[in-house]
């Protein structure tokens, strides 16, 4: 099978330029290994990266995802609504509130203070629970930090004042947490077949204390052409653990892609979802197909 060993070696070097060939390639080769490197190659090292494919309304990509997510046993947040800016102010804290700064519907995103407008998308504090880069960061101290990142986590991270588990609970959030574990690849794969292009990254998964996984931020997703399923494909063995990952999404069936599309509102922020229905069953079509491949 062809690994793209020597481009990540290369890469490397650019963005290590004081590392040795063989430094490089060693790293390289350790990453490659990693199934959560291999499931984000389409975000990470894919050339394909942020080509300007059509994106999905953003609310409609929300409510969709989390249709999708729980037909796959991922959860989500539990309650969440569309609201006028008006309505958003007057929120209390235990709501994380969503907008286009611009105004428009294009991309929403949190941006802690910053007045809302137009349409925005409100979704309750999932009850004991904390993004993974939180406890990470404040609870097992296995993350360092990332860089550009620190100053919103650190903002969201007044979200989990009251979050106090205990150390058994920690214990069983840092086993639910491994990146090589099912319930994180589970979650990386459902993105890639959502086209989500917020990646799996440790802001936009949460866990319980009880140890369960909830995926979050599933606004930002374009229609791809499947050509990065196939990469995705190509670069998975047949007989690993990861393949049988991909296969939850192959269970999915058309009725499960219509009964998700049933999920978003009928409100003028989610605009047209007739195209969407379409192209996610010819994804599901093409998921499957690649999935049975010998
Ligand atoms: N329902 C929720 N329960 C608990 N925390 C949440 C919830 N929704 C969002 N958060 C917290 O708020 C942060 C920002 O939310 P979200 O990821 O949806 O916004 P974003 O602007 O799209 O983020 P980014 O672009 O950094 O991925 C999350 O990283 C998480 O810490
Ligand atoms: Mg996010």
């Amino acid at each position: 099978m062809h690994s793209p060993i020597n481009e990540l070696t290369g890469r490397l070097l650019k963005k290590f330029p004081g590392i040795s060939l063989e430094n490089a390639k060693v790293q390289a080769e350790e990453l490659w290994a990693m199934p959560s490197f291999r499931i984000s190659y389409v975000w990470t090292v894919s050339p394909n990266r942020y080509r300007s494919y059509e994106r999905l309304n953003p609310f409609a990509a929300e409510y969709f995802a989390q249709g999708v997510l729980r037909r796959l046993g991922i959860g989500t947040a539990s309650e969440q609504f569309i609201c006028t800016a008006e309505q958003a102010c007057a929120l209390s804290g235990d709501f994380v509130v969503k907008f286009d700064p611009n105004g428009c519907t294009r991309n929403l995103s949190w941006n802690p203070g910053t007045i809302p407008t137009g349409w925005c998308l409100a979704s309750r504090l999932v009850p004991d629970a904390a993004s993974l880069f939180f406890v990470a960061r404040r609870l097992s101290k296995t993350h360092p930090g990332r860089g550009g990142h620190d100053d919103r986590d650190e903002h969201a991270g007044r979200f989990y004042a009251n979050f106090n588990p205990t150390p058994a609970e920690i214990e069983q959030m840092k086993l639910a947490m491994a990146t090589d574990g099912v319930q994180y690849l589970s979650i990386a794969a459902a993105r890639v077949f959502l086209g989500s292009t917020c990646t799996p990254h440790f802001g936009n998964i949460l866990v319980t204390k009880s140890g369960k996984l909830i995926s979050i931020d599933h606004t930002n997703a374009e229609f791809g052409d499947g050509e990065e399923l196939k990469q995705m494909f190509h670069f998975i063995d047949r007989d690993s653990e990861l393949c049988k990952i991909l296969g939850g999404v192959a269970s999915l069936t058309e009725d499960d892609i219509l009964a998700s599309a049933a999920k978003i509102p009928r409100h003028p922020a989610c605009g047209s979802t007739g195209k969407l229905h379409d192209y996610f069953c010819q994804r599901l079509r093409l998921w499957k197909e690649l999935y049975a491949r010998p």
